[in-house]
């Protein structure tokens, strides 16, 4: 180990005596504390929402991935904590921040949320912290923006403090990786605090992947989100395409995956959702251009992927207007709210702007999602519809939106009148079967 991390802080590592904190405990942050915890080390998570707090406190778990009895046992054997004040960094060793980075409305970055925290571990700092920034941002942002403010006090990084930059990988909802199977790429302001941090998150996850500087790693993560944009874009392009010309772009790509290298698999849908993809790519896309680069492939799949539910509202107005019947007083069935399978959250969803413009055309829009059992949006308060042979009996058209796993689609494809398939998840070629 290098001479600049003190023996007693890798001891504390070692042994997993190091106490160690996480700001902001929402998807991503809850799991890591939770992983930490679990192997023996005194978790703290802060997190400003009080209702979080209150609800960790009392054993329970508002993260789908994260279950119910984990918390509560942690909880009950003081092995983890919850708590909405920032004074509980003093005591830490090592600390992940893990706020969000959303969008502002000029479709910039909003990083406050990285810098709320900054200046929370600023006025905290203390000898040999380890602080790791987790949320995904631009490159330059560790380096720039988080260690300018902790050096304010004379504190001097690599010798004094450990920065750096660790890109969290979780996908909610997959059950076959999770926060300690998936490899975690890892840097440092300095060499010293790579090791240490290298060191660190080797004591959880089974595989770290170290990097040369925190910009190479703010980069990895930014490469692996518009990797996804972009082919996403291409295959929803494609879509559109083959449809225009006749051609059923399901088969074309279920026959194109049978390539053994060279080729993967993307397939298209009704648009992007969640609080990375269609996100991510224009933090890297707004630093392109601070540094007078003109991204073109991420403005161009941004802008397919955003006009896919547009795109899903046209195809249903066709369907309507084979059966006779106008948008306008059309029963439809949204199936699926969430932005992805399998999970309860609808942040971005195209959902929810299909309904949006459904409902604007003069649809009576009713949905059915069993993870989420209400929904709320300008001009839209409705409770998920029971999946009943009446409900799907009554829609003039069910738009299969989201592809959950545990919803009965032998009842619908029994049932429904006309189904708009946007995941062929039904994966059937039939006269009531429309797909992308
Ligand atoms: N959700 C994902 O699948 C995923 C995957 C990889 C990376 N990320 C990235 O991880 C980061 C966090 O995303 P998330 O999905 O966990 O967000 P989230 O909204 O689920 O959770 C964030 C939590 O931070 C809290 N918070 C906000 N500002 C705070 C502050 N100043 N101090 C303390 N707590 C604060 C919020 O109350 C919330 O509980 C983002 O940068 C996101 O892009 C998310």
């Amino acid at each position: 180990m290098g001479e600049n991390v003190p023996a007693l802080l890798l001891k504390k590592i070692r042994n997993r005596s190091a106490r160690v904190g996480v700001i902001g405990l929402g998807y991503v942050g809850l799991p890591l504390a939770v992983e930490f915890a679990k192997r023996g080390y005194p978790t703290v998570g802060i997190d400003l929402d009080p209702v979080r707090v209150r609800s960790l406190r009392g054993g329970r778990s508002y993260i789908p991935d994260v279950p119910q009895g984990e918390i509560a046992r942690l909880i009950r054997q003081k092995r983890f904590t919850a708590t909405t004040d920032y004074a509980a960094l003093r005591r830490l060793d090592a600390v992940m921040i893990c706020v969000p980075t959303p969008l502002r409305k000029t479709r910039e970055p909003d990083i406050s949320c990285i810098v709320a925290a900054s200046e929370a571990l600023a006025r905290h700092l203390h000898r040999y912290q380890v602080i790791i920034l987790e949320s995904t941002t631009y490159p330059g942002t560790t380096e720039e923006v988080i260690l300018p403010m902790l050096q304010k006090r004379g504190l001097k990084v690599g010798a004094d403090f450990f920065l750096g930059f660790s890109p969290e990988r979780i996908d909610p909802g997959n059950p076959e990786y999770k926060t300690s199977s998936i490899p975690k790429v890892v840097s440092g302001v300095t060499p010293a605090c790579r090791r240490v941090i290298q060191l660190l998150y080797g004591q959880v996850i089974q595989r770290v992947v170290p990097v040369s500087s925190t910009r190479v790693a703010e980069m990895v993560k930014l490469l692996e989100n518009t990797f996804r944009s972009v082919n996403i874009g291409l295959v929803n392009e494609l879509a559109l395409m083959c449809h225009r010309m006749g051609v059923d772009v399901w088969e074309v790509i279920d026959a194109a995956k049978s390539k053994p290298f060279g080729f993967m698999p993307f397939y298209p849908g009704p648009g992007l959702g969640g609080h990375c993809i269609p996100i991510d790519p224009l933090y890297l896309s707004w630093k392109a251009k601070v540094h007078g680069f003109e991204p073109r492939f991420i403005e161009l799949s941004s802008q397919v992927n955003a006009s896919m539910p547009e795109y899903v509202v046209q195809r249903v107005i066709h369907a309507l207007n084979a059966q006779g019947q106008a948008l306008k007083g059309s029963r439809i069935l949204v199936l699926g709210v969430a932005y992805k399978r399998d999970v309860s959250d609808v942040r971005e969803s195209p959902a929810l702007e299909i309904i949006q413009h459904l409902q604007k055309g003069g649809a009576l829009v009713r949905y059915h999602d069993p993870f989420v059992p209400r929904l709320h949006l300008d001009g839209y308060r409705h409770r998920s519809l029971p999946l009943t042979r009446a409900n799907l009996a009554k829609a003039h058209c069910v738009v299969i939106v989201t592809d959950h796993r545990s919803v009965d689609y032998p009842l619908v494809l029994r049932h429904a009148r006309q189904i708009l398939d946007t995941r062929n998840v039904l994966q059937k070629r039939l006269r009531k079967v429309i797909r992308l």
